[in-house]
């Protein structure tokens, strides 16, 4: 198949694009490589997809209407997996309108050119951040998601009802993925994770938010790029009978999966095995809840298992070892 991946310079779509030119995939990869985070990164991955014949590079931006509508016109993607965003929860409390121009203005440029090219499925990035203030674990995509925390989860949200909105009116196959905390080798250097082992091995203390109370559903790269493999060969169909009554299933073409460990971590055990993968203590400092965070995010992965047959189950400390080794031998 031809197939777009959106954001491919970044942690998640690196890996896609790796695992689908594995499997014999063209990939078009797109990317603005912006600097929300260190570029040099960023072009680290994209140094080794470039290499491979089935790999072509676009940097252009999502919001630049004409080049996207230039982009979809010259060319016929099988496949679209939209994962370019500007990330981050914390960030879109300084910076608001990054979000409004690539999660916004981004992802109509993404589904006006599936419409107009009449792409035959969109997977797109959505997240647990959507899940707010629910109570009520683990977070199912039946329950109600109306009250986001942060501005970045309120566009996570508003990507899923555009995507709705498209399979309804052109019947146009969506499938939102909410990842939940995803970490690996070449990860994100914004994410705690990452933060926390470069602090760590410099001997610095690391912020530790609401005194440690805290959970996240850590899951591994390898599990996510699974799940998004495997629902990329699962079109949605229109089901005129499906009365919308539940707020993950439609009569459109549109489906939303959450993928997740299933297993919450407490923050303090994520840092002490952080602490034995890197093999050195940790100092910590204690510090209240943050605006924009969450206590928990805990996935319900029935709905994957399901469809696909696959849910995640690395555990953390397989992950983080893998994580510790990559950056000592990338870092020195
Ligand atoms: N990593 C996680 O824990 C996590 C969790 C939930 C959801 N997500 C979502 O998954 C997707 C991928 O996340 P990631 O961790 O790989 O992030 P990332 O920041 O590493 O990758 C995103 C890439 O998109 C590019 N990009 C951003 N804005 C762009 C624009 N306007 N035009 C073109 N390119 C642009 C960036 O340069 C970057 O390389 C994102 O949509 C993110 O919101 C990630």
């Amino acid at each position: 198949m031809r197939i777009l991946i959106t954001g491919a310079a970044g942690f998640i779509g690196y890996y896609v694009s790796q695992r689908l030119l594995a499997e014999g995939h063209q990939i078009v990869g797109l990317d603005n490589l912006n600097d929300y985070y260190d570029v040099e990164l960023k072009q680290a991955r994209l140094k080794q997809l470039l290499p491979q014949p089935g790999f072509q590079f676009v940097e252009q931006d999502l919001a630049d209407r004409d080049g996207m509508a230039r982009l979809f016109a010259n060319d016929n993607f099988d496949r679209v997996i939209h994962l370019a965003a500007q990330a981050g929860v914390r960030y879109s409390i300084d910076n608001p309108m990054a979000y409004l121009d690539s999660n916004l203005a981004g992802m109509l440029t993404i589904l006006e050119g599936c419409r107009q090219q009449k792409v035959p499925h969109l997977v797109y990035a959505s997240s647990s951040s959507v899940y707010g203030m629910n109570k009520k674990v683990p977070f199912s995509e039946a329950d109600a998601v109306d009250h986001p925390i942060s501005l970045y989860a309120a566009t996570k949200k508003s990507n899923e009802l555009m995507a709705h909105t498209y399979s309804h009116l052109y019947d146009l196959p969506t499938t939102g993925l909410r990842f939940f905390t995803v970490y690996g080798p070449m990860g994100r250097p914004d994410m705690a994770y990452f933060s926390f082992t470069k602090k760590m091995l410099a001997g610095e203390p690391i912020d530790v938010f609401n005194h440690g109370k805290l959970s996240r559903d850590f899951t591994y790269i390898d599990d996510i790029v699974e799940g998004v493999v495997r629902i990329l060969e699962q079109v949605p169909e229109r089901d005129d009978n499906n009365d919308c009554a539940s707020p993950d299933s439609s009569s459109a073409p549109y489906r939303l999966f959450n993928i997740g460990n299933h297993q919450p971590v407490e923050l303090m055990t994520f840092i002490r095995t952080l602490e034995q993968a890197l093999g050195v203590t940790a100092k910590l400092n204690m510090k209240p809840m943050q605006a924009g965070d969450v206590y928990t995010t805990y996935a319900d992965t029935d709905n994957l298992q399901q469809a696909v047959g696959f849910s995640p189950d690395t555990s953390l400390a397989d992950g983080l070892q893998k994580f510790a080794d990559w950056y000592r031998a990338f870092y020195g």
